[in-house]
């Protein structure tokens, strides 16, 4: 059997509604596992016209993950957990991070609920001696100069996978992590959508091209399967070279 072949594992991927999340859940689901997502909206139906989010073949699920209450509130569709994905994520453009109340919504979303959903799975994880990967940014690693909340969240998500990592070593439950660079979502579209932003970016990238939600897949994958059984606690830049040059 292939060590990337992961039938009869369940996997959540919060935030798998949409861009790198979603090309996440269809990663493990084309290799055999059950896979439910999280998402903002009502029902999987009210993501049939959005570019980059296919729920087909994916449990549904709609959870504000910056309520926390309602985190720890939610029945999850599962009894068994194998991988939990944090892929959630959120951005305010136009100084909205600048305002508290928009700082403190980012660092909501970006990084109290990564501990509310880790928390929350914690004991199905023991269980299944499980991991945990969390979806943080290049952005971690240099200033973002109009979003000090997404960058602080970022930053902290590194810090939050190192933490978890060696607090539930002792579980059996391996913590680590992804760096995206810039991939083309919803998130991004203020860049990629502006000829002369992506331009500008294309330049400082090595590989010449922007990430696709496949490439952070890869890495996901490995970090979820036995051929990282010994990578504890670590997030791996995915960025065609970005933070080098
Ligand atoms: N795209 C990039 O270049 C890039 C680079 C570095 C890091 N990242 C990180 O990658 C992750 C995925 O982002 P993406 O680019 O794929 O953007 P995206 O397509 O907008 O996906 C973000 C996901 O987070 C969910 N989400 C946002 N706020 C939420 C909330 N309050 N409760 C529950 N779910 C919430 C979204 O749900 P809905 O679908 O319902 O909106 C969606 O599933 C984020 O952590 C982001 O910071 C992205």
């Amino acid at each position: 059997m292939s060590d990337l072949d992961f039938t009869g594992k369940t996997v959540l991927v919060v935030g798998g509604s949409s861009g790198i999340g979603n090309g996440i859940a269809h990663a493990f689901r084309t290799r055999g596992a059950s896979v439910h997502v999280w998402g903002t909206r009502a029902t999987a139906a009210d993501y049939a016209d959005e570019e980059g989010s296919d729920l087909s073949g994916l449990g549904y699920t709609q959870v504000d993950v910056s309520d926390f209450d309602a985190v720890a509130a939610v029945k999850p569709a599962f009894d068994a957990l194998d991988v939990l994905v944090l892929a959630q994520g959120t951005v305010l453009y136009k100084r909205g991070e600048f305002a508290m109340d928009g700082f403190q919504k980012v660092m909501d979303v970006n990084l109290g609920s990564l501990m509310a959903c880790a928390t929350k799975f914690h004991p199905m994880l023991k269980a299944s001696s499980g991991s945990i990967i969390t979806i943080s940014s290049t952005a971690a690693y240099h200033a973002t100069i109009g979003n000090p909340a997404y960058n602080a969240s970022k930053a902290a998500a590194v810090a939050l996978t190192r933490t978890l990592a060696v607090a539930w070593a002792g579980d059996g439950i391996r913590v680590n992590g992804v760096a995206p660079g810039l991939v083309d979502t919803k998130l991004t579209r203020v860049t990629t959508k502006n000829p002369e932003r992506l331009e500008a970016t294309l330049r400082s990238i090595p590989a010449k091209r922007l990430g696709t939600p496949a490439d952070m897949a890869g890495a996901t994958l490995f970090l979820a399967s036995p051929l990282a059984a010994y990578v504890y606690g670590q997030t791996i830049p995915v960025d065609g070279g970005l933070i080098l040059s």
